[in-house]
């Protein structure tokens, strides 16, 4: 029986991809080279330093780590600047319904992202509230597709693997779950994340029942 549900934060509840890129792109100009919105898809779900290392690559430099770790952190300082700003008109559609649903069913809720900022979000956007536990990028130390993150979320609301759920909108994310021995909701396109036992365009497009047919479908 499925008992909790773990939501990446970035992508499937909050649209923050949109502050990611442009604070990268801020630091890429920065640094004297474009950062298109199609290199940037290659950083979701992905930690901050490797989303840089993956920038700097697009960008062919090769700094030393000191100089890295400065770069981070004035990238860091853009992004943090953007989402001081949100609120809850961005959360995104189907979000807020299914986690009022899972409560309303006695599904426990754990927050499991990369994000060290994840707190910020969620307390800007008036999630807070809906979550047992968080584990963010404040708690981890190995990055998604590693399961830590996750393994430590049903550990935290004292479920099996076998009881949670994951949604997630990357491919290192699903790999992640499945890694971690949890089913898994991928948000996004089958292409991408065909991995995932089921596969919706956003949170808008999955109900409560899909979650009982994966209870009774063994064979995944
Ligand atoms: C993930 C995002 O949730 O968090 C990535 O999908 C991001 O794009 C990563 O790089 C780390 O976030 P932060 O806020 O700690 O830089
Ligand atoms: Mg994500």
């Amino acid at each position: 029986q499925i008992k909790a549900c773990l939501f990446d934060l970035d992508g499937v509840l909050v649209d923050t991809a949109k502050y990611h890129f442009i604070a990268w792109r801020r630091l890429a100009e920065e640094l004297g080279f474009t950062f298109t919105e199609a290199d940037n898809e290659r950083l979701k779900g992905v930690s901050r330093m490797a989303s840089l290392d993956i920038l700097l690559e697009i960008g062919g430099l090769t700094p030393a780590e000191a100089e890295k770790l400065e770069m981070a952190a004035k990238k860091n300082a853009w992004y943090v600047e953007y989402i001081s700003a949100m609120d809850h008109t961005e959360i995104l559609p189907g979000a807020l319904k299914l986690l009022q649903e899972l409560r309303q069913n006695g599904i426990k809720i754990a927050l499991g992202s990369a994000s060290k900022n994840a707190m910020m979000i969620l307390d800007n956007t008036g999630l807070t509230p809906f979550f047992d536990v968080i584990i963010d990028g404040t708690k981890t130390v190995n990055a998604k597709p590693d399961p830590e993150v996750f393994l430590m979320g049903a550990r935290e609301l004292g479920v099996t693997p076998a009881e949670a759920v994951v949604f997630e909108d990357a491919e290192a994310g699903v790999e992640a779950a499945m890694r971690a021995g949890m089913r898994s909701i991928g948000i996004g396109s089958p292409a991408q994340l065909g991995q995932a036992n089921i596969v919706v365009p956003s949170l808008a497009d999955f109900h409560l029942a899909q979650l009982r047919d994966l209870e009774t479908d063994a064979s995944r």
